[in-house]
């Protein structure tokens, strides 16, 4: 069956590396993000979004999760899986994912009021611990886009309100904001400097304050949103066949390796596989222009997919080798 976080967190801070957490929406997503997972024997998070949910349907997609466990099997390794709600916005959507078969769900009151913020964590925490789901709360907003809302700016963590709201709310993880930002334009080209090759490298992540929150609740596990790298190869490919994005910038894969050796030990990644598997469909698109048949775009696609997270297991996260 599946797993929920809590094991897989104390072993991933005690390792030094992190759980990928990678959304899906789709039957291509999905198998791309379990061979990848299975062929680097790495544990993984299915991030499922209300978007997700909307999208796809919330039936079909959670029992595509639900097969997931059996088709690893058919792999030839049975990894461990969560299936975890992302951005949970209500107690009432909570609920439903824990009622129906999710292991562990976010609550993401972090636009939210301090004290509200609280108490509706709470209020998720003390349902889904009666089901052993485990708990993601957010405190500290980041700047970019989520689901339906969007912050122009981003305010970060305050180390000294963590304590408090880990005691009083009993979530099993914490997700920080110290610089990163959903989607695939992280920073704007003038906050960045560039190196010798002319790349274009963006302000560091706030490890000051991540090492405050280490001090304050040591050895808890926190999470970051908006990991994704935003590889130029493939925003490169898309630009190159059609497509059209500027300036898109993402975290460094460099920052996001040292954030997985503390007690970082989710790391949440979605633009970077729609970026390669658009970039995919483009160029399988234009080099073949009589192809009409969606499994010659979507199967390319899904093998670029599962190279993406390959490499995000084993030479980013560190979590190859360790389910
Ligand atoms: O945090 C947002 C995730 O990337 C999910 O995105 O709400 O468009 O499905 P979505
Ligand atoms: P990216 O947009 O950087 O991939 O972040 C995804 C995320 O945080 C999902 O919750
Ligand atoms: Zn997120």
């Amino acid at each position: 069956g599946l797993s929920n976080t809590k094991e897989l967190f104390a072993k991933a801070i005690a390792g030094g590396y992190a759980i990928p957490a990678y959304n899906f929406n789709n039957l291509e997503q999905l198998q791309a993000i379990l061979q990848a997972c299975v062929e680097t024997k790495s544990p993984v998070i299915l991030q499922v979004s209300s978007g997700a949910r909307k999208y796809a349907n919330a039936t079909l997609l959670r029992n595509m999760a639900k097969g997931a466990t059996e088709y690893v099997k058919e792999l030839g390794y049975a990894i461990p899986i969560v299936l975890h709600l992302d951005h949970g916005d209500s107690f009432e959507l909570c609920k439903d994912c824990i009622d129906n078969g999710f292991s562990s769900v976010m609550i993401d009151g972090s636009h939210l009021p301090y004290e509200e913020n609280v108490a509706l964590t709470k209020k998720v925490v003390e349902y889904a611990h009666k089901f052993d789901v485990s708990v993601e709360g957010e405190l500290g907003v980041l700047a970019g886009v989520e689901d339906d809302v969007v912050a122009e700016h981003s305010s970060y963590t305050r180390p000294e309100e963590v304590e408090d709201f880990v005691k009083r709310t009993g979530v099993d993880s914490l997700a920080i904001s110290i610089g990163t930002s959903h989607g695939a334009h992280k920073f704007k080209p003038e906050q960045c400097t560039r190196n010798a090759e002319g790349v274009l490298v963006p302000p560091p992540l706030k490890f000051d304050i991540l090492e405050e929150i280490e001090k304050r609740i040591p050895g808890f596990p926190i999470v970051l949103h908006g990991s994704s790298s935003v590889p130029m190869e493939h925003v490169n490919t898309i630009n190159q066949y059609g497509g059209k994005i500027d300036a898109a910038i993402g975290i460094p894969e460099d920052q996001l390796r040292k954030a997985a050796k503390s007690a970082v030990c989710k790391i949440n990644i979605d633009s970077d596989g729609r970026l390669a598997m658009t970039a995919a469909v483009r160029k399988v698109l234009a080099e073949k222009p009589g192809e009409f048949d969606p499994r010659k775009y979507l199967g390319p696609a899904r093998d670029v997919l599962k190279e993406l997270y390959m490499h995000k297991n084993i030479n980013v996260l560190g979590s190859a080798g360790k389910a």
